[in-house]
This record gives C-alpha cells, sequence and structure tokens, in this order.
C-alpha cells in the first residue's frame, strides 16, 4: 500500500479544522465523510471531492477507506471503532477514547484481536514539544522517583454559548460529564504518560454546574495517591478566566516545573533528597542544587502530528505516538475523580468498571426525568 485512502466520522466541528491539513500529509487520500447532519456534508462536498454518507457505517462497509478518524461526539467513538475493526478498518479516534474506561478497554481488546491494524488516538498535546521534552525528562531520570505532581489546568475557559453550541454537550446522556471528560482527557493522558497512573483519588471536590447552567462538572480537585506514597493534585475548571497551567513533578533527584508558553524549569538536587533528609546536614543550603532552564523546540502543528504518524503507522510501521491503548489509563483516572467527588469518598484505581458504568447511567437517567 503506498496511500491510505481516509474515511472521517463526524464532519460538523473539529473534523474541519483536521481537514485542512489533509492535503499536506504524504500518503493520505481523504475519499469519504459520514456524518448525521446533511447541512455538514452538503458544506464539505463544496470543499472536497469526497464521497459522502450520512450513517457512518455505511461509510465503514462502502471499501472507500482503508482508516477512518472519528470526529464524532465521545458515545459514539467505541461503536464506530468497533464496527471498523470488523471490516479490517484502521482506526484513529478523537479524544476521549470513550467515556467510561469500560468501553474504552472493549475497544483496546477488540484491537488486540486485529494486529495488524493501528488503532491511534488524537491525543494530538504529546505531540508538542513542551510535553514531549517533559517526558523525555521524566523519563530519562531527571526528577528520580516521583514524591508529588501538580497540575493547575486553568486555561479551559468554556462559555455558556459553547456549551449551548451542540446539543450534546455538557450533558449527563449526551456527552457523559464535563471538564473531565471533554476538555482534560489531554492532562489525565499526559500525567499518565509521564508518571503513571495514580492507584488512588483520594478525595475530589466536584462542582456540577457551578458556573454554568449545565448538569455535568465544570469544576474538580482531586487528590491523588501512587503506589509508591507520592502525592498529587489536579486542580481544573472551565471557569476560571486565566492562562494558569502549570505542572509541577518533583521527585529524588529534582524538581521540573512545565507552562505552555515559557521554558522548562528544572531544578536538580546535587544530592537525592530522602538521602539529603537523612543527612547530618542541619543546614539545608548547603544540600545545594542547579537550575537549568530548557526551551522546548517551537510549536507545530500538534493534530496534524498526530495524523501523520498515524498514516506512518500504516505505511511504514512507525511507531505510534498516541496509542490508543494507552489512552484507557487517563480516561478511567477522570472516572475516578468524578466517582470520588460525586460519591465524597476515596476511589482506588483500577476502578470497577462495572459500577462506575452503573453509577453514570443512575446520572443520566435522573437528569432526564427532571
Ligand atoms: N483533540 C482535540 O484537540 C479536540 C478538539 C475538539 C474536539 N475534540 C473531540 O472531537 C469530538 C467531536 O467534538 P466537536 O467539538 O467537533 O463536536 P461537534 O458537535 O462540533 O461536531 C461533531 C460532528 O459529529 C456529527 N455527528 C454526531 N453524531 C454522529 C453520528 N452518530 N455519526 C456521524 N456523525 C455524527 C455531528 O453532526 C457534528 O457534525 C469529541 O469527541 C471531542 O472530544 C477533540
Amino acid at each position: 500500500m503506498d496511500e491510505v485512502r481516509l474515511g472521517v466520522i463526524g464532519c460538523g466541528g473539529m473534523a474541519q479544522v483536521h481537514m485542512r491539513y489533509f492535503d499536506s500529509i504524504a500518503g493520505l487520500k481523504f475519499t469519504a465523510a459520514a456524518d448525521v447532519d446533511e447541512q455538514s456534508l452538503e458544506k464539505l462536498k463544496q470543499q472536497y471531492e469526497v464521497r459522502t454518507f450520512t450513517d457512518g457505517y455505511e461509510l465503514i462497509n462502502s471499501g472507500e477507506v482503508d482508516a477512518v478518524f472519528i470526529a464524532t461526539p465521545h458515545y459514539f467513538h467505541p461503536p464506530y471503532t468497533l464496527a471498523a475493526f470488523e471490516k479490517g478498518i484502521h482506526v484513529l479516534t478523537e479524544k476521549p477514547l470513550a467515556v467510561t474506561a469500560k468501553a474504552a478497554q472493549e475497544m483496546v481488546d477488540a484491537a488486540a484481536k486485529r494486529p495488524e491494524l493501528v488503532f491511534a488516538a488524537m491525543f494530538n498535546q504529546r505531540a508538542t514539544p513542551l510535553w514531549r521534552e517533559v517526558k523525555r525528562l521524566v523519563a530519562t531520570g531527571e526528577v528520580g522517583e516521583l514524591m508529588r505532581v501538580s497540575w493547575t489546568i486553568q486555561s479551559w475557559c468554556r462559555t455558556q454559548a459553547y456549551y449551548d453550541s451542540g446539543g450534546w454537550r455538557a450533558t449527563w446522556k449526551g456527552e457523559g460529564g464535563g471538564v473531565l471528560i471533554n476538555q482534560c482527557p489531554h492532562n489525565l493522558d499526559l500525567l499518565c504518560w509521564f508518571v503513571g497512573q495514580p492507584t488512588r483519588v483520594a478525595a475530589a471536590q466536584v462542582g456540577l454546574g457551578k458556573y454554568h447552567h449545565i448538569e455535568v462538572e465544570d469544576e474538580v480537585n482531586a487528590l491523588l495517591e501512587f503506589e509508591n506514597g507520592a502525592t498529587g493534585t489536579f486542580s481544573t475548571s472551565t471557569s476560571e478566566y486565566s492562562d494558569i497551567n502549570r505542572l509541577e513533578i518533583v521527585g529524588d533527584n529534582g524538581t521540573l516545573i512545565a507552562e505552555p508558553g515559557k521554558p522548562i524549569t528544572l531544578m536538580r538536587n546535587n544530592v537525592p533528597v530522602r538521602a539529603f533528609l537523612m543527612g547530618d546536614d542541619r543546614l539545608r543550603d548547603r544540600q545545594g542544587k542547579t537550575h537549568v532552564s530548557i526551551d522546548p523546540e517551537k510549536e507545530g502543528n500538534s493534530h496534524r502530528a498526530i495524523m501523520e504518524n498515524f498514516i506512518n503507522a500504516i505505511l511504514h510501521e512507525d511507531e505510534l505516538i498516541a496509542p490508543a491503548a494507552e489512552g484507557v489509563s487517563g480516561l478511567e483516572l477522570g472516572n475516578a475523580m468524578l466517582l470520588s467527588g460525586l460519591k465524597q469518598q476515596p476511589v482506588d484505581l483500577p476502578t470497577d468498571r462495572d459500577a462506575f458504568d452503573d453509577f453514570l447511567s443512575g446520572l443520566a437517567e435522573r437528569a432526564m426525568a427532571k
């Protein structure tokens, strides 16, 4: 195969942004598009010469595609993915993989039965130079054994008009959550990618429709615990009008601070901190640390990078930047934060996935009954 015939399912929203760079990717041939909204398809036909379908399954069964990019609301990612695998078609799905870890795991299990197929997720932030550098620094031991991770992400501000722009948005039935399932899948994925999945959400505060007229969460503060006893905090909302997005990862060997748009600060401990704490030095100043400032490369188009990588994984067996299988951890962490906050109890990971599904169904049923 020297080109991949790509079909897009769900064309009216974010997919439009992706389509703009399709032409620039060698080996990508955009051949088909599906959307339940005929107006979106009409608009699309004026720009691209592709076959269109009002049903994503028809596109999958059409023989027109080798791969699909699924950019529908989240709840449709799993059924389209499973249908594509049945048909021997490669899948790149938008984030999140699914709304619940159970549904995501089913997708991953289905993919495992078709190892010849590529299954990737549009975790485009994994392709940004800043987060790639953080990953490299942590993986090469610059931070050392984890002591604390804290991420404050208050740069996801969304207005009521945004929430009102689609009937599925910010409803339990249509979206299955708020900031944790729509904006934060990126951060939850990155957090697990950098330091692994926490083993416990010790506590969480979850505000439902606190600053917007929505059913779901628009504010979350969570306390995390890791297997080795390390702790963490995760603070986010769609309500603060700020650019704060600050990640701190602290370990035995050093402290790393990363914020988009700024160089990474790395404070290397001259002596591993645990050894220093137990030493006989009464003056903490003698421990000493070296400050390093690391400027990541200039930002490129991270969405395009993930798509290009997906195409090259199919054509040339390139290693995936964002294998979908790795997307379950972050999703499960988000599920656990929601459960912990709404039930006001600690939640251990891995979670009881059936119980979470029942819990979420209950939220949707109660919201529908109102
Ligand atoms: N990676 C990113 O940076 C990023 C950014 C935005 C959105 N997203 C993800 O993309 C997905 C879509 O979000 P959006 O903001 O574009 O939504 P949207 O509502 O703007 O667009 C979704 C499109 O899917 C169509 N659609 C709905 N149900 C469908 C179905 N069953 N079959 C086929 N088409 C269907 C709609 O008609 C619409 O055209 C979400 O999962 C979201 O999380 C990712």
